[in-house]
């Protein structure tokens, strides 16, 4: 399928799944600008689309700092002549080690935390939008988790800023949706790859597992890669202000 030619998407947070979405996008016909702040994991996809004979340029992206989101756009436009579509995938998992909750967590791993996941997401927000409504409209993506659903015990910082993306979402998509902006955004359950299995138990894969209602196998990010591209190209183009759980069905929201 060649749904995105003549687009250009840029990715902001490579990893295992922003990789994933990188690299569908480019199978599709995009042209793809994938950042993340360390930048030798977007060369790494990068590379892999080149050798498939993709089109795609890796940046160094800080996506919590503003002149650092502005150059990601700039490069979209002078690399590639604009932008159609943003997919904001980057986290920290700043708040994660420990079973910490809101009376144990440090409040400056809080801040990070929405710097990050929540104002970040602004920020590529307000950048992307003036090069979106210059080519008449575009689609933004963004990725949430299932923990902006389930009331995890810890991860408190995290979920929150979660959440917070879903009325980012809705805003956009209210907003601008006259514009022909649409905005959508897709809560992965366990997706697994190379960079989070490194870091899980055996027992609490399995817990995993047992919760989610399909049970052959665990999420992967070729999932999110596969909607994401439907929310980006024309067959989506009836599909705004919307969250979707790709998790397997273990949180099986209507
Ligand atoms: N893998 C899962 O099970 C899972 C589940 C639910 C939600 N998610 C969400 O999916 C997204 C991708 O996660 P992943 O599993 O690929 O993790 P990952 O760690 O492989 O990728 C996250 C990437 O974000 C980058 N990053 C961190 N801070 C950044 C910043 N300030 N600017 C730019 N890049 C930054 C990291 O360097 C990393 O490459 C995240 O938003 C995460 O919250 C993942």
């Amino acid at each position: 399928m060649r749904r995105l030619d003549g687009k250009v998407i840029l990715v902001a947070g490579a990893g295992g799944i922003g990789g994933g979405l990188a690299r569908r996008f480019a199978a599709e016909g995009a042209r793809v600008v994938l950042g993340d702040i360390d930048p030798t994991i977007a060369e790494e996809a990068v590379s892999d689309i080149a050798k498939s004979g993709g089109e795609a340029r890796a940046i160094t992206l800080d996506g919590a700092d503003e002149a650092s989101v502005a150059a990601a756009v700039a490069t979209c436009r002078e690399a590639y002549g604009g932008l159609d579509g943003l997919h904001a995938n980057f986290a920290t998992l700043a708040d994660e080690p420990g079973d910490r909750g809101i009376l144990e967590l440090p409040l400056e791993v809080f801040d990070f935390t929405q710097r990050v996941n929540m104002r970040g997401y602004y920020l590529c927000t307000r950048a992307a939008l003036p090069a979106l409504l210059e080519r008449g409209g575009g689609a933004i993506v963004y990725t949430s988790s299932i923990a902006a659903y389930t009331g995890p015990p810890s991860q408190v910082a995290y979920a929150m800023a979660k959440a917070a993306g879903h009325a980012l979402m809705r805003h956009v998509a209210s907003r601008y949706g006259a514009a022909g902006i649409r905005a959508n955004i897709i809560a992965p359950g366990m997706t697994l790859h190379e960079r989070v299995e490194a870091g899980l138990t055996p027992e609490f894969l399995e817990v995993m597992k047992s919760a989610a209602l399909i049970k052959s196998r665990f999420g992967r990010p070729e999932d999110i890669a596969a909607m994401s591209a439907l929310l980006m190209s024309d067959e989506g183009s009836y599909i705004t202000g919307q969250a979707i759980c790709i998790d397997g069905g273990m949180t099986m929201r209507a």
